[in-house]
C-alpha cells in the first residue's frame, strides 16, 4: 500500500492563524508568565511556532505519552512514556498538542497534571476533530476546526512520517 499526501491547509494558513493565536494568547496571560508544555513529539512544531508568536515570558516543558493506538486509531489506554522535568505547582500551564481526536489522550493528561496543583492549566491545540470526540475535553484555543480525516505535517505523522512538511495534508491511500 501506498500513500499520497493532498494538501488541506497550506504553510501560509498556518502560519497566519499561528501568528493570531499567539496575539490572543499573549492578550489572555498579560502580565504572567507561562509555561509550555509540549505534547511530543507531534507538538513540537506548533509548540516552537507558537511560542515566537507569544510575547509575554514563557519556558518549556515536555512530555510524551503513548496511547498503545495502531497508526491510525488511538486505544484510549495512556501510558506517560515522558513525564515533566519540572513542578507546575503554582505556574501558568498552557498544554500544546498538535490535535485532538477522540479526546482520551487529552483528558487523562489533563486530569493528570491537574493534580499537581497549576495556577492554571489551559488547553491549546493547533487542529481538532470534534465529530471523532469520545470523551469530552475542554479545549480552550484551536487552530482548525476539520473534518474526520487522517492528516500529516507540522508535527504529525503517519506511521512517523511526513512530520516535517510545513502544511497540513490529507493521507490518501491507494494500491
Ligand atoms: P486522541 O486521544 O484520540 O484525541 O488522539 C490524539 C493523538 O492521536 C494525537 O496527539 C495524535 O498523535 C494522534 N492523531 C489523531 N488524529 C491524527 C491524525 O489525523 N493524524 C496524525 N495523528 C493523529
Ligand atoms: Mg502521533
Amino acid at each position: 500500500m501506498s500513500e499520497k499526501i493532498r494538501v488541506m491547509i497550506s504553510e501560509e494558513e498556518v502560519e497566519k492563524r499561528v501568528r493570531e493565536m499567539g496575539a490572543v494568547i499573549s492578550q489572555d496571560y498579560e502580565g504572567r508568565d507561562i509555561r509550555l508544555v509540549c505534547v511530543l513529539k507531534g507538538g513540537v512544531f506548533f509548540t516552537c511556532e507558537l511560542a515566537k508568536r507569544i510575547t509575554v515570558p514563557v519556558s518549556f516543558d515536555f512530555m510524551s505519552v503513548s496511547s498503545y493506538g495502531n497508526d491510525t486509531k488511538s486505544s484510549g489506554v495512556v501510558k506517560i512514556v515522558k513525564d515533566l522535568d519540572e513542578s507546575i505547582e503554582n505556574k501558568d500551564v498552557l498544554v500544546v498538542e498538535d490535535i485532538i481526536d477522540s479526546g482520551r489522550t487529552l483528558s487523562y493528561l489533563l486530569e493528570n497534571l491537574k493534580s499537581r496543583k497549576p495556577r492554571s492549566l489551559k488547553l491549546c491545540t493547533l487542529l481538532d476533530k470534534p465529530d471523532r470526540r469520545v470523551t469530552e475535553v475542554q479545549v480552550d484555543y484551536t487552530g482548525f476546526e476539520i473534518p474526520d480525516a487522517f492528516v500529516v505535517g507540522y508535527g504529525l505523522d503517519y506511521a512517523q512520517k511526513y512530520r516535517n512538511l510545513p502544511y497540513i495534508g490529507i493521507v490518501e491511500l491507494d494500491g
